[in-house]
């Protein structure tokens, strides 16, 4: 881990790299994914191997981008995980496929910029403030809005992990709600539309708890989709291709409900 901590400072002395403003268009609607694996994306991966297939729904688009690890902005195309979440093999995830559906829905929305950050299997622990993964979050998305455009959203699925034992099921609504305030203000982004995901069926026992903590959770601006009866993969452990489309469609209508500009008062709502 210090190695590769210490190849990033090599690679970027300041941590951060200017992007290609040439490409890129200036006004982008930029949106952060984080969580585990099901949000990074595991459809169509059996055995370790992503079968390649992309859907009409996840077919690349000009207007939508991705940041690359490499901080600067590419034509995102699934799998759009696999150099973050490199732990695994990846393979479709809910991101472009939400990101089609914006556009669909909202076609002067202009370019948007998938700023992907998930990684699978992690615990909400490893997503605290001052952790390596919610440093790298903030980096990746300070570096994202460095070419110009306005932070839209967080779209957080993640819990499987603490729902292996009971102390971490617990704390888990105050660790998330912590979370989720502590992004907002390093980001200087009070009001962030935050849309997670409820967890369904999950591997750990203690599912009943992480999602009533989820679904409790007292913060303005957080909607929550819910994974309930979406289906997994034949690895009976991750979402299958349809349906990450399916969630992808459901966080994109989640966040159009949150109207054209969500930090003004009249859409401040409890979620
Ligand atoms: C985030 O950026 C800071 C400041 O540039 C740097 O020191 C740190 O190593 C970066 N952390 C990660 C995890 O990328
Ligand atoms: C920016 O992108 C354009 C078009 O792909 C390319 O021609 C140019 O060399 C790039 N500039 C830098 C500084 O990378
Ligand atoms: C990209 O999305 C726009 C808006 O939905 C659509 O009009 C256009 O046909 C799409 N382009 C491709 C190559 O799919
Ligand atoms: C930037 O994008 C937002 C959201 O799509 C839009 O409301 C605004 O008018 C755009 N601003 C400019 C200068 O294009
Ligand atoms: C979270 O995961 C890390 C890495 O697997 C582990 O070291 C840590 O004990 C876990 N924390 C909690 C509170 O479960
Ligand atoms: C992925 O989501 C499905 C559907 O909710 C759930 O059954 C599964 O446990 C999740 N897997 C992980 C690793 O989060």
């Amino acid at each position: 881990m210090l190695a590769y901590i210490f190849l990033i400072l090599l690679a970027h002395p300041f941590g951060v790299i200017p992007t290609n403003t040439t490409t890129t268009n200036g006004n982008k609607s930029i949106f952060i994914l984080a969580g585990q694996s099901n949000m990074s994306g595991r459809g169509g991966v059996v055995n370790n191997n992503f079968d390649c297939y992309i859907p009409p729904e996840c077919q690349s688009n000009s207007s939508i981008l991705r940041l690359t690890k490499g901080l600067s902005w590419e034509v995102a195309k699934e799998p759009i995980h696999q150099d973050i979440d490199y732990y695994a093999t990846c393979g479709i995830g809910p991101g472009v496929s939400f990101a089609n559906s914006i556009l669909k829905n909202d076609p002067n929305i202009g370019v948007i910029g998938l700023v992907p950050c998930a990684v699978g299997s992690t615990n909400i622990s490893q997503w605290s403030q001052g952790s390596f993964f919610y440093n790298q979050m903030l980096n990746r998305t300070r570096a994202a809005l460095q070419g110009g455009g306005m932070l839209r959203a967080l779209l957080w699925y993640q819990g499987e992990s603490d729902t292996l034992n009971l102390e971490d099921a617990e704390l888990y609504k105050s660790r998330l709600q912590k979370f989720f305030t502590d992004v907002r203000y390093d980001l200087d982004t009070p009001s962030l539309p935050i849309i997670q995901v409820a967890l369904t069926t999950t591997l750990g026992p203690y599912e009943e708890e992480i999602r009533e903590a989820q679904l409790g959770i007292q913060l303005p601006n957080v909607r929550t989709v819910d994974a309930n009866g979406l289906k997994v993969g034949p690895d009976n452990v991750h979402l299958s291709t349809s349906a990450e489309v399916q969630l992808g469609q459901m966080l994109a209508q989640a966040f159009l409900e949150f109207g054209s500009d969500p930090a003004q008062p009249h859409n401040f709502l409890k979620g």
